[in-house]
């Protein structure tokens, strides 16, 4: 509902313009759609981490500069207080719908309905016949559905599959991480079409794709930019894994423990042999605060953040050596003169989905067809 009264297009109009400034916005129509769509209708109320670790909701009508910021709003958590949806950085949004190269009549998937405001805007640009938008949540599909003026497709589905009743579609764009470029979405682009997702073989491993279909497959570039949205999930509801500690062996690193959030590539390149599926995050063993990181093969990994010397104290176990294989990676993309995400590109066939670096490297992603 439009609160009637409320000021907010003062706001719109001001996170337009911000955006512009920003470089973050350049098409007039694009402006035109975030200046007339209500993003606190969207974004009744969102919640924010507090200092213990907890969750506060916050109702947006209280502080409608907060939601008409270019900032990322978590909107939906799990009954275990996991992150279930967030209404995108709108900045990123546009970037990201800016670089399909939309023209009149053309038709967008979007996986991944959320909130439904990057669905708004889309339809805004495109019009209603040309929207379809799946998110696996029904909740959050019914609730985008009284949300958005126009009556684009909205379906509750798995966003993997598609939606192969709706296609060819001009471009796919996921506003979730997928593991592998799922080979439905490659199916339902036309040729020449697009598809601009966030390809995390692992957990915060990777950023944005743009991929152009070409041929039985699909090719592009990772974007200079990094971005992180949260990941698909197979099941509405699901969220994360555990790993037990066992038996520990003991060293030291000069690799930085925060790797995983400081050498974003780095990290990405070490996926490739850590796995899909990694748990991390910061730990406190024994009073001093750790990295950590864990696999479903049982292996873990503790790295104090603290250093003595330059060193920082490793504790490893389970069947494989984790760290070790950060520090590898590490090293690699030292030795290649620390390549940004702008030097990377993509590569999907029936046979095979293949990151490459330029100048030789390439890396199978897993996830994909074997
Ligand atoms: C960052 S939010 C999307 C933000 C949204 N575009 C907006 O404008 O508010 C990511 C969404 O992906 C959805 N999602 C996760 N797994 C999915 C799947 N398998 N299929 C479709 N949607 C999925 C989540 O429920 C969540 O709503």
């Amino acid at each position: 509902m439009i609160h009637p009264g409320l000021e907010w297009k003062s706001h719109a109009a001001r996170l337009a313009d911000d955006l512009i400034a920003a470089g973050k916005l350049t098409d007039p129509r694009l402006a035109d759609a975030v200046r007339e769509t209500p993003r606190h209708v969207f974004v009744p109320a969102y919640h924010r981490q507090t200092a213990d670790g907890g969750w506060a909701e916050h109702r947006s009508t209280d502080d409608l500069a907060a939601v008409y910021a270019n900032t990322a709003l978590i909107t939906a958590l799990t009954p275990e207080r996991a992150v279930l949806s967030s209404s995108t950085q709108p900045g990123l949004m546009t970037r990201m719908i800016e670089s399909l190269q939309l023209a009149d009549g053309m038709r967008v998937l979007e996986i991944g309905t959320g909130t439904g405001y990057n669905a708004a805007l889309l339809t805004h640009l495109l019009g209603e016949r040309n929207v379809f938008s799946i998110d696996i949540e029904p909740g959050l599909v019914e609730l985008a559905r009284t949300r958005i003026p126009g009556r684009p497709t909205l379906v509750t589905g798995d966003g993997a599959q598609g939606l192969p009743e709706h296609a060819p579609f001009d471009a796919i764009i996921a506003t979730c991480a997928v593991p592998a470029i799922p080979w439905p979405w490659i199916d339902q682009v036309r040729p020449g079409g697009v598809i601009l997702a966030d390809l995390k073989p692992a957990p915060g491993a990777g950023s944005l794709v743009r991929l152009t279909r070409q041929g039985d497959g699909a090719e592009g570039r990772f974007d200079p930019t990094y971005a992180a949205f949260m990941d698909l999930r197979p099941a509405p509801g699901t969220a994360g894994f555990r790993v037990e500690r066992g038996h520990a062996e003991y060293r030291t690193t000069d690799v930085d423990p925060n790797t995983p959030w400081t050498s974003l590539v780095t990290w990405f390149i070490a996926s490739f042999d850590l796995g899909s599926e990694i748990a991390y995050g910061y730990t406190f063993p024994e009073g001093s605060a750790a990295s950590s990181i864990a696999t479903p093969d049982g292996s873990w990994a503790e790295i104090t953040l603290a250093a003595e010397n330059g060193r920082h104290a490793v504790a490893e176990g389970g069947p494989r050596r984790l760290w070790r294989l950060v520090e590898e990676a590490h090293r690699l993309w030292t030795d290649l003169g620390c390549p940004g995400w702008d030097r990377f590109g993509f590569t999907a066939t029936p046979q095979a989905q293949t990151v490459s670096l330029d100048g030789g490297h390439s890396w199978r992603v897993t996830g994909g067809p074997e």
